[in-house]
């Protein structure tokens, strides 16, 4: 008989069989110096080499103030691996093989001398395509972005315009600006010396697995894509939630509060490919104009509305998992009075055929019990007939969990009989998980971002309309919190799920929050 394991392996179609082949390129990070270098971009790098996908040849230039040699900046990689490299198992030799490629430009990014250096590096390569494909990577204040473009330009380094045998592109860090007028702006001074096709707008979100998962489930099952909508959805709750605090991180976070730091990006980017429609193929333009036409179907809240729709909220010193946690007033660089939110809860409505009238919760904060991110689809209740009839509230309408992170699956709840001679009914859940069935490998978000710009597909990545239709649902809301200090009901004790305003929020329509569990 066939076995069934083997079957489904037979079944598996590859959809990235048409993926250009990745051509020789240069990598060049500005910010070198910086975390995200050494926790993220050359770990993910160094595993992107050890699988062997990477193209052949290819370089990594660092490009920061500091002085350093080649070899300084390769020992301090190589420490930083040994902290932040999601597998421990290390050959040294496959290390040195990959650092032979690391090299390091000293230069200050403003000043047109230090490209000319980088320029002239970038010649000794010899390689023609070492030399003109180039993937700059910015992972530096937002504020100096148009700054490297047009130095970048002048240096003869970003041509805006894509000759047949040349590319270079652009990959940029969020913060996309803190407001709509500011990353207009932004996109402006880049679209001055790089075409929006060269410009890559990450966010992180977009290279899990699980978030890309999304597509597949909705569009590849025909027996879920047929519930997904308001005929069968009562509605949809998106959970964020953290354990950390914001550490040492408070003079960023100051700036930018929940709002900025994760609504504006990482839960509506997951609420749009949960929401949107099927696009028309799988190209990268067609899957980001279903995206802007889901962002640009949501309900606007103005100002003068966000009170009955928006909860914000912020820690104060509480207990998380027996140890004690400082109030958010007492992290470091942060005021004392600040009325900065760690927390937010929205119920939003989608003004589309599909979604009219349907809510969808949506919530993220720090220093919460679990670190978790779901999406929760509840189902309309049964008719109340039978069984609805006589357990009322207390039988519970079917629910799909999209589990993003951790213990990474997805679960279908619904009720079934308790073996026994009494009639009794219980929900019970039928579970799919990753780890279970595909093992424990799950590359890092970065690998596959970096994979994806170094190939040239945009897919993953934000579009410039995209950036701003968000940020133009954000503003208002942000608008509307202005000038208003927190009151009691907006602060929660660190350890808990967020204020009370959040219960009350979903409780004023007859719902209620289902936190993520923890799974053994
Ligand atoms: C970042 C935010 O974008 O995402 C952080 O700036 C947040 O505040 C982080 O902690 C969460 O990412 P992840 O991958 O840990 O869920």
């Amino acid at each position: 008989m066939e076995d069934s394991g083997q079957l489904d392996e037979l079944m598996e179609c590859r959809l990235d069989s048409g993926r250009k082949a990745v051509e020789p390129c240069t990598i060049v990070i500005f910010g070198a110096s910086g975390d995200l270098t050494a926790r993220k971009l050359i770990p993910a790098l160094f595993h992107l080499h050890v699988e062997k996908v990477l193209p052949t040849p290819f370089r990594i230039v660092g490009f920061a103030r500091r002085e350093k040699t080649d070899e300084s900046w390769r020992a301090e990689l190589r420490e930083a691996m040994g902290k932040f490299s999601r597998t421990k198992i290390f050959d040294e030799a496959t290390w040195e093989a990959f650092a032979a490629n690391v090299s390091y430009c000293r230069g200050d990014l403003t000043e047109a001398d230090a490209y000319q250096r980088l320029e002239h590096q970038l010649s000794g390569f010899g390689n023609p395509q070492l030399r003109h494909n180039l993937l700059f990577y910015l992972a530096i204040s937002p504020s100096l972005f148009g700054a490297v473009a047009e130095h970048l330009h002048h240096a003869n380094l970003l041509l805006r315009e894509e000759l047949a045998d040349r590319w270079q592109r652009i990959v940029v860090e969020k913060p996309f600006g803190t407001d709509w007028p500011s990353a207009e702006k932004l996109n402006h001074e880049l679209t001055q010396y790089a075409h929006e096709k060269q410009i890559y707008r990450i966010d992180h979100y977009l290279g899990k697995e699980t978030v890309q998962n999304i597509l597949m489930f909705r569009f590849s099952n025909a027996v879920f894509e047929q519930l997904w909508n308001r005929q069968s959805v009562d509605h949809v709750q998106i959970t964020v939630s953290e354990k950390l605090g914001v550490g040492s991180r408070g003079g960023y976070y100051e700036e930018s509060g929940a709002m900025r730091d994760m609504v504006q990006n990482h839960l509506l980017q997951v609420l749009s490919l949960i929401a949107m429609e099927p696009p028309v193929s799988l190209a990268a333009e067609d899957i980001r104009d279903e995206k802007v036409k889901l962002l640009k179907s949501l309900r606007p809240i103005a100002p003068g509305n966000v009170a009955s729709q928006v909860v914000r909220g912020q820690y104060f010193a509480g207990q998380l998992d027996g140890e004690q946690r400082p109030g958010y007033r007492q992290e470091e660089k942060v005021k004392a009075d600040s009325n900065t939110e760690t927390f937010v809860a929205m119920k939003l409505f989608i003004d589309n055929w599909r979604w009219s009238g349907v809510p969808f919760f949506l919530r993220t904060g720090k220093n919460l019990p679990l670190s978790a991110s779901e999406v929760r689809v509840q189902f309309r209740p049964t008719p109340h007939v039978l069984f609805a009839a006589h357990c009322g509230s207390s039988l519970d309408p079917n629910a799909i969990t999209l589990r993003l992170q951790p213990n990474e699956g997805i679960y279908l709840r619904f009720n079934g009989k308790v073996p026994g001679t009494s009639t009794q009914v219980r929900p019970v859940r039928m579970h799919f998980s990753y780890d279970s069935e595909f093992g424990a490998y799950t590359p890092e978000a970065y690998e596959r971002l970096l994979l994806e710009a170094i190939s040239g597909d945009a897919t993953l990545f934000i579009r410039r309309d995209e950036v701003e239709t968000a940020w133009q649902f954000v503003d208002p809301i942000r608008q509307g919190w202005e000038g208003k200090p927190l009151t009691n009901r907006e602060f929660y004790s660190a350890g808990t799920w967020g204020p009370v305003a959040a219960e009350d929020l979903l409780s004023k329509s007859g719902h209620e929050w289902r936190n993520p569990q923890p799974v053994s």
